[in-house]
């Protein structure tokens, strides 16, 4: 468990982060930190009047960062948010620039923490927050595609008439329009995706639609909610989850990787997290496709990166 977990930014997502961590007892105390002092004192008291049906967790909401001392883990769910239409890669200056201004501020009260970022583009925000902290290598990562691969094996599962929990399929590469899924170790109770495909007669482009469909989860929520934010609070509290507890649970988290021919970048694979942050990473065999996809994706957030202004540049 987490003893004292900051939430940088109480938003629709760090507020909800806060919920389902509370919910799963993932953290003894959570503190919610915003520049919005009154929002986050809100949240936190709304969420403290739930807790005597949850269990015992310790909220507290302020805008002062030295509420943040001692914290064993923090989370940064502060910036702006896609508007309908807009991809995650067109926050990246502003989002960058107020990582810059506000993960020093919040380490400095809490030298030892594990780091998971949630601002978008993830990817490159992380890859920011990594070269700011100087900290050992994955003690700063990012949600990057827990929640894409949660929402992969959910489509999947209903296609296959099964629970989702029984099916086992990666999205990997960045948290955003070129990830992409790792077909080839797909499998769903225990029997390898292809012979499910073959059972069912599936034709081949199902496979790219359901892609397609997580690629597009986001934009389409976003369109009728203004936000996503449920299920990045519950990936966020999983993740949170195998940190506090040590789990060595294997998610696709964002961390640094240098990739041939594109260089050093931020992006999800199969990652090993427990304590200390995540890596290393589970080698799981690409085909050929997967591994050029891969490459694209790590070229897309490379680009991102290469286009922030240099004043911001890491
Ligand atoms: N990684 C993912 O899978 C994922 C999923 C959903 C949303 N997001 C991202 O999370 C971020 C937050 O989204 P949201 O819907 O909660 O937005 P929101 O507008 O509801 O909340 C953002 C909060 O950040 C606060 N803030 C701004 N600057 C701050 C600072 N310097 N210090 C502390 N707080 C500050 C604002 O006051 C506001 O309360 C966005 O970048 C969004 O794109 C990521």
């Amino acid at each position: 468990v987490i003893g004292k977990l900051g939430i940088i930014g109480a938003g629709s997502v760090g507020a909800t982060v806060a919920v389902a961590v509370a919910a799963r007892g993932a953290a003894r105390t959570i503190v919610l930190h915003d520049v919005d002092g009154p929002r986050a004192e809100a949240e936190a008291e709304d969420l403290q009047h739930g807790t005597p049906f949850i269990g015992p967790v310790a909220v507290h909401g302020s805008a002062d960062p030295r509420d943040l001392a001692g914290c064993d883990m923090l989370l940064l769910a502060a910036g702006r948010k896609q508007r309908p239409g807009q991809s995650r890669l067109e926050l990246a200056a502003d989002n960058v620039a107020l990582c810059r201004q506000a993960l020093p501020v919040a380490l400095e009260q809490a030298p030892d923490a594990v780091v998971l970022v949630v601002t978008n583009p993830v990817d490159v925000v992380t890859y920011v927050a990594d070269q700011l902290a100087g900290l050992p290598p994955g003690r700063v990562f990012g949600s990057g595609t827990v929640l894409d691969t949660a929402r992969l094996r959910v489509l999947l599962a209903h296609e296959l008439g099964l629970a989702a929990p029984s099916v086992h399929a990666s999205i990997v590469g960045e948290h955003g329009d070129s990830e992409l899924a790792l077909w080839s170790s797909a499998t769903a109770g225990g029997a390898p995706l292809q012979w499910w495909l073959a059972e069912a007669g599936w034709a081949g482009d199902r496979l790219d639609h359901l892609l397609n469909r997580v690629r597009g989860a986001a934009g389409h929520i976003i369109g009728g909610k203004g936000a996503t934010s449920t299920a990045i609070g519950f990936s966020s509290a999983r993740i949170i989850e195998a940190v506090g507890h040590d789990e060595r649970a294997v998610l696709n988290v964002s961390t640094a990787h240098d990739i041939e021919g594109v260089g050093p970048v931020c992006l999800s694979l199969p990652t090993i997290v427990g304590r200390h942050g995540a890596g290393p990473v589970v080698d799981v065999p690409l085909d050929d496709a997967e591994t050029a996809a891969l490459r694209h994706s790590a070229a897309t957030i490379r680009a991102a990166l290469d286009a922030i202004p240099s004043s911001l540049a890491p």
